[in-house]
């Protein structure tokens, strides 16, 4: 049986560690990092989602506070807000949960975040120094892949990965990370051959690929579609999948793209769902938010 990468108790190492760094730099007399999440409509999924981020950064000493919009908040009334919380001084992270409604612009939202205090990473600038291996904000699910895989001590270098989903938020930065060079600023290279899968790869390709994958990270949103019998013996399995089912006996649970009963007796290595890089994507945004105060703090000194 695989070895099972516990997501949750990695994050909560993770968080652990943060709580003291954030109370060792308060001490130091800098006020608390903050964080603003906004919200705009009822989609229930998402206010867990933002509920999860809020407590969170509160566990490990991080002010926040969520603001709630109706669905029928305009573009305009939203680019506005964004620009008043990018001149409050009080205010170090921005996060704009995603899906907005239809209607609103989610690049254009995302670009009128202040790129330093972006802690999604989603700003064209921060996505812009990550495709050239730059120090900057990195996407928390992507950056949850990454430290599961350093943390968890599974080799990279020189490894075939393949990356399943190409979304720009997720399987994109998982793949540049994955791909680039250890030795470039960013620290973050990994050293892999990436291939790259998407909804257009022929299924046959597809088994191909992640047959000849070291590791296979996953992030489609599509039930059971990584199977045992594409999965090299001893691979790495990495699931960002994360779909609400209802089982036949008509109770609702959460599952991710891998068939995990089946996978699990072939993978070396395979995060569960939940429990997997869902809770860890949460830590990682701590770890943005508290990296953005840091780097704010620093350029208010400077200047
Ligand atoms: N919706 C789903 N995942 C995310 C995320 O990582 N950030 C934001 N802002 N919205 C999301």
């Amino acid at each position: 049986m695989a070895q099972i990468l516990d997501g949750k108790a990695l994050a909560k190492d993770i968080k652990d560690e943060l709580k003291v760094k954030i109370s060792n730099w308060v001490n130091q007399g800098n006020r608390s990092p903050s964080l603003r999440c906004i919200i705009v409509g009822e989609d229930p999924a998402s206010h867990t989602y933002v509920a999860n981020k809020i407590q969170a950064a509160l566990d490990v000493g991080i002010a926040a506070d969520t603001i709630k919009y109706d669905a029928s908040l305009s573009q305009e009334e939203l680019l506005a807000a964004i620009d008043a919380l990018n001149k409050d001084d009080e205010v170090d992270g921005i996060l704009i949960q995603l899906p907005l409604p239809r209607g609103i612009d989610e690049r254009r939202v995302c670009n009128a975040v202040a790129p330093e205090k972006d802690v999604d990473g989603f700003h064209i600038i921060n996505i812009g120094q990550l495709s050239l291996d730059m120090p900057t904000v990195v996407p928390a699910t992507a950056l949850a892949v990454v430290e599961m895989l350093k943390r968890f001590k599974i080799q990279t270098f020189g490894r075939n990965a393949v990356v399943v989903g190409r979304s720009k938020n997720v399987g994109m930065p998982i793949a540049m990370m994955l791909h680039s060079d250890r030795n470039h600023d960013s620290g973050l290279g990994m050293d892999a051959t990436v291939t790259i899968c998407h909804r257009y790869t022929p299924r046959e390709q597809l088994e191909l690929f992640c047959r000849n994958a070291d590791i296979v990270i996953t992030a489609t949103g599509v039930p059971k579609l990584i199977k045992a019998d594409m999965i090299k013996p001893g691979a790495t399995v990495i699931d960002v999948g994360i779909t609400r089912i209802t089982t036949e006996q008509g109770k609702t649970k959460l599952v991710g793209d891998v068939d995990y009963e089946n996978v699990s007796k072939i993978a070396g290595a395979i995060t569960p769902v939940p429990g997997g890089v869902g809770p860890m994507t949460v830590a990682m945004l701590m770890q943005n938010t508290f990296q953005v105060a840091q780097r704010l703090r620093q350029s208010q000194i400077e200047n």
